[in-house]
Protein backbone atom coordinates (compact mmCIF):
# COMPACT_ATOMS: atom_id res chain seq x y z
CA UNK A 1 0.00 0.00 0.00
CA UNK A 2 1.23 3.58 -0.98
CA UNK A 3 1.33 6.29 1.78
CA UNK A 4 0.66 9.70 0.49
CA UNK A 5 0.92 12.68 3.41
CA UNK A 6 -2.33 15.26 3.15
CA UNK A 7 -0.68 18.31 3.80
CA UNK A 8 1.36 21.46 2.22
CA UNK A 9 3.66 21.82 5.14
CA UNK A 10 7.37 21.32 3.74
CA UNK A 11 8.98 20.52 7.17
CA UNK A 12 6.24 17.69 7.78
CA UNK A 13 6.93 16.05 4.42
CA UNK A 14 10.52 16.25 5.08
CA UNK A 15 10.44 14.25 8.53
CA UNK A 16 8.17 11.67 6.79
CA UNK A 17 10.33 11.33 3.82
CA UNK A 18 13.40 10.72 6.22
CA UNK A 19 11.16 8.52 8.07
CA UNK A 20 10.62 6.03 4.74
CA UNK A 21 7.20 6.80 4.89
CA UNK A 22 6.12 9.10 2.00
CA UNK A 23 5.14 7.64 -1.53
CA UNK A 24 3.81 10.56 -2.71
CA UNK A 25 1.83 14.16 -1.33
CA UNK A 26 -1.37 15.72 -1.94
CA UNK A 27 -2.45 18.95 -1.13
CA UNK A 28 -5.61 21.12 -2.25
CA UNK A 29 -6.80 24.69 -1.97
CA UNK A 30 -7.22 24.58 1.65
CA UNK A 31 -4.26 23.24 2.32
CA UNK A 32 -2.00 25.61 0.24
CA UNK A 33 -4.38 28.56 2.08
CA UNK A 34 -3.37 26.94 5.50
CA UNK A 35 0.53 26.75 4.51
CA UNK A 36 0.13 30.51 3.35
CA UNK A 37 2.71 29.91 1.03
CA UNK A 38 2.67 30.53 -2.90
CA UNK A 39 1.22 27.91 -4.55
CA UNK A 40 3.57 27.25 -7.44
CA UNK A 41 6.90 27.54 -4.98
CA UNK A 42 5.53 25.71 -2.49
CA UNK A 43 4.53 22.61 -4.98
CA UNK A 44 8.08 22.62 -6.49
CA UNK A 45 9.56 22.57 -3.19
CA UNK A 46 7.42 19.90 -2.37
CA UNK A 47 8.35 18.04 -5.60
CA UNK A 48 11.95 18.33 -4.88
CA UNK A 49 11.83 16.34 -1.58
CA UNK A 50 8.77 13.67 -2.39
CA UNK A 51 9.88 10.51 -4.30
CA UNK A 52 6.37 10.46 -5.86
CA UNK A 53 3.30 11.63 -7.02
CA UNK A 54 2.60 15.65 -5.60
CA UNK A 55 -1.12 16.17 -6.29
CA UNK A 56 -1.64 19.91 -7.01
CA UNK A 57 -5.72 20.81 -7.65
CA UNK A 58 -6.41 23.60 -10.22
CA UNK A 59 -9.22 26.23 -9.10
CA UNK A 60 -10.76 26.84 -12.26
CA UNK A 61 -14.39 25.73 -12.95
CA UNK A 62 -14.80 25.48 -16.48
CA UNK A 63 -12.98 23.03 -18.99
CA UNK A 64 -10.54 25.51 -20.57
CA UNK A 65 -9.48 27.28 -17.43
CA UNK A 66 -9.16 23.76 -15.60
CA UNK A 67 -7.03 22.73 -18.76
CA UNK A 68 -5.03 25.85 -18.78
CA UNK A 69 -4.23 25.66 -15.07
CA UNK A 70 -3.15 21.39 -15.43
CA UNK A 71 -0.99 22.67 -18.26
CA UNK A 72 0.34 25.11 -15.95
CA UNK A 73 1.07 22.78 -12.92
CA UNK A 74 2.54 20.08 -14.68
CA UNK A 75 5.43 22.13 -15.78
CA UNK A 76 6.36 22.90 -12.41
CA UNK A 77 8.03 19.00 -12.01
CA UNK A 78 8.03 15.89 -13.77
CA UNK A 79 6.29 14.42 -10.80
CA UNK A 80 3.42 16.92 -10.51
CA UNK A 81 -0.01 14.85 -10.84
CA UNK A 82 -3.05 17.30 -11.63
CA UNK A 83 -6.01 17.11 -9.35
CA UNK A 84 -8.88 18.10 -10.78
CA UNK A 85 -12.75 17.87 -9.30
CA UNK A 86 -15.32 15.13 -10.18
CA UNK A 87 -17.44 17.37 -12.14
CA UNK A 88 -18.39 17.89 -15.96
CA UNK A 89 -15.29 19.97 -16.47
CA UNK A 90 -13.25 17.94 -14.36
CA UNK A 91 -13.87 14.96 -15.98
CA UNK A 92 -13.18 16.47 -19.52
CA UNK A 93 -10.04 17.68 -18.25
CA UNK A 94 -9.16 14.53 -17.04
CA UNK A 95 -9.45 13.00 -20.06
CA UNK A 96 -7.47 15.30 -22.12
CA UNK A 97 -4.89 15.54 -19.70
CA UNK A 98 -3.83 11.44 -19.18
CA UNK A 99 -4.08 11.76 -22.91
CA UNK A 100 -1.16 13.40 -22.88
CA UNK A 101 0.88 11.53 -20.59
CA UNK A 102 0.08 13.49 -17.18
CA UNK A 103 -1.07 11.93 -14.11
CA UNK A 104 -4.50 12.89 -12.75
CA UNK A 105 -6.08 12.75 -9.79
CA UNK A 106 -9.80 13.20 -9.77
CA UNK A 107 -10.65 14.57 -6.22
CA UNK A 108 -13.70 15.09 -3.88
CA UNK A 109 -15.19 11.73 -4.87
CA UNK A 110 -18.44 11.08 -2.83
CA UNK A 111 -20.20 7.24 -4.52
CA UNK A 112 -19.00 4.20 -6.78
CA UNK A 113 -21.16 6.19 -9.89
CA UNK A 114 -18.62 8.51 -9.86
CA UNK A 115 -15.44 6.41 -9.02
CA UNK A 116 -16.76 4.61 -12.51
CA UNK A 117 -16.75 7.71 -14.22
CA UNK A 118 -13.09 8.82 -13.32
CA UNK A 119 -11.76 5.80 -14.54
CA UNK A 120 -13.61 6.41 -18.28
CA UNK A 121 -12.01 9.36 -18.13
CA UNK A 122 -8.44 7.69 -17.43
CA UNK A 123 -7.53 8.93 -14.29
CA UNK A 124 -4.77 7.70 -12.46
CA UNK A 125 -6.29 8.44 -9.06
CA UNK A 126 -9.63 8.32 -7.57
CA UNK A 127 -10.10 9.64 -4.01
CA UNK A 128 -12.79 8.94 -2.27
CA UNK A 129 -13.49 11.12 0.70
CA UNK A 130 -14.04 8.79 3.72
CA UNK A 131 -13.89 11.18 6.50
CA UNK A 132 -16.61 13.53 4.91
CA UNK A 133 -19.03 10.89 4.22
CA UNK A 134 -18.69 9.39 7.86
CA UNK A 135 -19.37 13.32 8.95
CA UNK A 136 -22.99 12.93 7.34
CA UNK A 137 -23.73 9.79 9.11
CA UNK A 138 -22.82 7.65 5.87
CA UNK A 139 -20.38 4.66 5.54
CA UNK A 140 -16.84 6.27 3.94
CA UNK A 141 -15.33 2.58 4.34
CA UNK A 142 -18.50 1.61 2.67
CA UNK A 143 -17.59 3.16 -0.24
CA UNK A 144 -13.95 1.83 -0.62
CA UNK A 145 -15.34 -1.39 -0.46
CA UNK A 146 -17.73 -0.57 -3.43
CA UNK A 147 -15.04 1.03 -5.53
CA UNK A 148 -12.03 -1.27 -5.11
CA UNK A 149 -14.46 -4.32 -5.81
CA UNK A 150 -15.69 -2.57 -8.76
CA UNK A 151 -12.68 -2.04 -10.10
CA UNK A 152 -11.09 -5.31 -9.91
CA UNK A 153 -13.87 -6.76 -12.06
CA UNK A 154 -12.61 -4.71 -14.99
CA UNK A 155 -8.83 -4.65 -15.82
CA UNK A 156 -8.99 -2.69 -18.02
CA UNK A 157 -9.66 0.27 -15.55
CA UNK A 158 -6.48 1.29 -14.42
CA UNK A 159 -7.55 4.23 -12.12
CA UNK A 160 -6.08 3.45 -8.17
CA UNK A 161 -7.80 4.25 -5.61
CA UNK A 162 -6.54 6.20 -3.29
CA UNK A 163 -8.69 6.74 0.07
CA UNK A 164 -8.63 10.47 1.00
CA UNK A 165 -10.38 12.54 4.21
CA UNK A 166 -8.68 10.26 6.65
CA UNK A 167 -9.67 11.16 10.35
CA UNK A 168 -7.60 8.51 12.57
CA UNK A 169 -5.62 4.97 11.69
CA UNK A 170 -8.67 2.62 11.80
CA UNK A 171 -10.17 4.18 8.36
CA UNK A 172 -6.41 3.83 7.50
CA UNK A 173 -6.36 0.00 8.58
CA UNK A 174 -9.64 -0.65 7.22
CA UNK A 175 -8.85 0.23 3.82
CA UNK A 176 -5.82 -1.63 3.68
CA UNK A 177 -7.63 -4.60 4.56
CA UNK A 178 -9.89 -3.91 1.64
CA UNK A 179 -6.78 -3.48 -0.95
CA UNK A 180 -7.34 0.05 -1.39
CA UNK A 181 -3.99 1.31 -3.20
CA UNK A 182 -2.98 4.35 -1.77
CA UNK A 183 -4.22 6.09 1.33
CA UNK A 184 -3.30 10.05 1.60
CA UNK A 185 -2.97 10.70 5.76
CA UNK A 186 -2.22 13.61 7.46
CA UNK A 187 1.15 13.78 9.20
CA UNK A 188 -0.85 13.43 12.92
CA UNK A 189 -2.28 10.34 11.64
CA UNK A 190 0.87 8.75 10.81
CA UNK A 191 1.99 9.00 13.63
CA UNK A 192 -0.54 7.79 15.96
CA UNK A 193 -0.08 4.73 13.99
CA UNK A 194 3.51 4.59 15.14
CA UNK A 195 2.55 4.86 18.70
CA UNK A 196 1.36 2.23 21.01
CA UNK A 197 1.10 2.97 25.38
CA UNK A 198 2.48 -0.93 25.49
CA UNK A 199 5.44 -0.02 23.60
CA UNK A 200 6.81 2.98 25.00
CA UNK A 201 6.08 0.91 28.29
CA UNK A 202 7.98 -1.90 27.63
CA UNK A 203 10.79 -0.12 26.17
CA UNK A 204 10.90 1.75 29.29
CA UNK A 205 11.47 -1.47 31.39
CA UNK A 206 13.61 -2.78 29.06
CA UNK A 207 16.54 -0.22 29.51
CA UNK A 208 15.63 0.29 33.38
CA UNK A 209 16.87 -3.60 33.07
CA UNK A 210 19.85 -3.01 31.07
CA UNK A 211 20.71 -0.23 33.49
CA UNK A 212 20.65 -2.59 35.95
CA UNK A 213 23.39 -4.92 34.37
CA UNK A 214 25.96 -1.90 33.98
CA UNK A 215 26.90 -3.18 30.40
CA UNK A 216 27.25 -1.25 27.29
CA UNK A 217 26.76 -3.00 23.39
CA UNK A 218 29.47 -0.81 22.31
C1 LIG B 1 -7.33 14.63 -0.41
O1 LIG B 1 -6.69 14.72 -1.41
C2 LIG B 1 -7.84 15.79 0.35
O2 LIG B 1 -6.86 16.79 0.29
C3 LIG B 1 -8.06 15.49 1.81
O3 LIG B 1 -7.86 14.12 2.11
C4 LIG B 1 -9.31 16.06 2.37
O4 LIG B 1 -9.39 15.75 3.74
P1 LIG B 1 -10.36 16.52 4.75
O5 LIG B 1 -11.75 16.00 4.53
O6 LIG B 1 -9.85 16.15 6.11
O7 LIG B 1 -10.24 17.97 4.44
Amino acid sequence: MKFFVDTAEVADIRSLVELGMVDGVTTNPSLIAKSGRNMAEVIAEICAITPGPVSAEVTATEYEGMLAEGRFLRQIAANVCVKVPLTEAGLRTCKTLSSEGTQVNVTLCFSAGQAILAAKAGATFISPFVGRLDDIGQDGLELIAEIVEIYANYPDFTTEVLVASIRHPIHLIQSAKLGAHVATLPPAVIRQLLKHPLTDRGLEAFLADWKKTGQSIL
